[in-house]
């Protein structure tokens, strides 16, 4: 008798998922489309890995389904240079026209000063792409820099649609000409009639920067900050995907994962495909199956970690170490700073600082405590990190999510202190 193929894991990990794959984010997905449709301005924030990719092509797909818009997506972190963001720029946008050809490419033309766009037609999609010499000149980049920032108006204009145009990784602008052309493109944007712009970025406090008082962007949008998917929205999503497998998961089970990936969509969703296997195998999921599977994951996690551990310094492992252990509410408090041996308040501040650079730590409103909270973002970092870590003296023991008790070999070796 054939046997019959094992169910296909319907938990995708690590790509941009819309759609039926979308688990929840309706509000989030209905407040941006309403804002974009009319031409406003938001800028989404969320720590890496929370799902902003996937809520910008799911709500840029519902604009075009639903609202008849045209759109745009740019991604800064595929630009290296200023010349590459407007490639991406005019590319997206001349994509989103969907007009002829041979018309769209007169149009995009008739308007350009002091350069002259080349385009290649794209063999597989039909599509125009301009390719943009390296400018020789702080001008000639002006006028490509010009040229382009009319596309999004006159789009919308000479197609009579909405036009929306989302930029991804939005902080990235910074490494390329400073404030002068964040300055430019609001000056622009802020002209452009029946333009919707979405920009979106994984480094919170520094777009929150470009939004505040006394920067390019300040008063011209409203923010948005992106919080995990909680338990009782992903119930649904994630049994109705198990029982594709006839895998049986109780509501005990789906709180396990949730905690676990503390909700943010990659980890939730990296946790269940992991899971899916064994599920499938033994027609149910236990919470030992989620705690198992999540110290998997935090091993095969264990040799970046490492290289990242080591690359910090002492006392931004102490911090890293205190935050982790559910410190990161009154890091600053000097009992805290006594039983982890981390210093003066200045110095924590610095570590605090550099660990916000480099994506490990975020700087939270703390709901009930009116104050800041600090928080690993990465749940399995932070689950590393716990691991093997006696618990600290001084009346501050380890407050939750310990994941073991054994001593790493690693730890050892790179020298971690306390
Ligand atoms: N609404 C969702 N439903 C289901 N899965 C999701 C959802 N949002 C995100 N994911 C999962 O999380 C992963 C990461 O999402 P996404 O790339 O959108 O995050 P991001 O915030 O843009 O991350 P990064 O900061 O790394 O760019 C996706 O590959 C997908 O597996
Ligand atoms: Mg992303």
């Amino acid at each position: 008798m054939a046997r019959k193929a094992p169910p296909e894991n319907p938990f995708p990990a690590g790509t941009i998922v819309t759609g039926d794959d979308f688990a929840d984010r309706q509000d989030e997905v209905a407040l941006l489309r309403d804002e974009l449709r009319q031409g406003g301005r938001v800028f989404l924030l969320a720590y890496r890995r929370f799902g902003k990719s996937c809520l910008i092509h799911e709500t840029l797909r519902q604009l075009e389904a639903k609202d008849h818009a045209l759109t745009a997506y740019v991604d800064l972190y595929r630009a290296n240079s200023e010349r590459e963001l407007w490639e991406l720029f005019a590319n997206a946008l001349l994509a989103a026209s969907r007009s002829p050809l041979k018309r769209l490419l007169e149009w995009a033309t008739g308007f350009a000063r002091g350069f002259r766009p080349r385009f290649s037609i794209d063999p597989q999609t039909q599509q125009p792409v301009l390719t943009l010499d390296a400018p020789r000149s702080p001008a000639e980049l002006a006028d490509v820099r010009e040229w382009a920032l009319e596309l999004p108006p006159k789009l919308a204009q000479k197609r009579e649609r909405p036009v929306v145009v989302a930029f991804d990784e939005f902080q990235e602008i910074r490494a390329f000409d400073g404030v002068r052309l964040e300055k430019t493109l609001r000056a622009a944007f802020q002209s452009h009639r029946g333009v919707g712009y979405l920009f979106a970025g994984s480094k919170p406090h520094l777009l929150r920067e470009m939004a505040q008082e006394g920067h390019a962007f300040y008063r011209f949008g409203r923010l948005m900050e992106l919080a995990p998917v909680t338990e009782e929205q992903w119930a649904p999503y994630l049994t109705a995907r198990f029982r594709t497998g006839s895998v049986d998961v109780a509501p005990a089970v789906v709180r396990a994962i949730v905690a676990g990936a503390e909700g943010i969509p990659y980890y939730v969703m990296r946790l269940c495909r992991a899971l899916w296997s064994r599920g499938v195998r033994a027609g149910s999921l236990s919470e030992d199956d989620v705690r198992d599977v999540f110290s998997e994951l935090v091993a095969e996690g264990d040799q970046l970690f490492a290289e990242a551990w080591d690359a910090l310094t002492l006392a931004q492992r102490r911090t890293l170490a205190a935050v982790a252990e559910g410190r990161g509410h009154d890091v600053f408090a000097e009992r805290v700073r006594t039983a982890y041996e981390l210093g003066p308040s200045s110095t924590v501040a610095r570590s605090l600082g550099r660990l916000q650079e480099l994506s490990f730590v975020a700087r939270e409103a703390a709901q009930a405590r009116g104050g800041v909270r600090y928080r690993i973002v990465d749940p399995l970092l932070r689950a590393w990190v716990l691991r093997g870590r006696p618990p600290v003296t001084g009346g501050e023991r380890r407050t939750q999510g310990a994941q073991e008790s054994t001593p790493r070999r690693r730890a050892r070796k790179t020298g971690r202190q306390r």
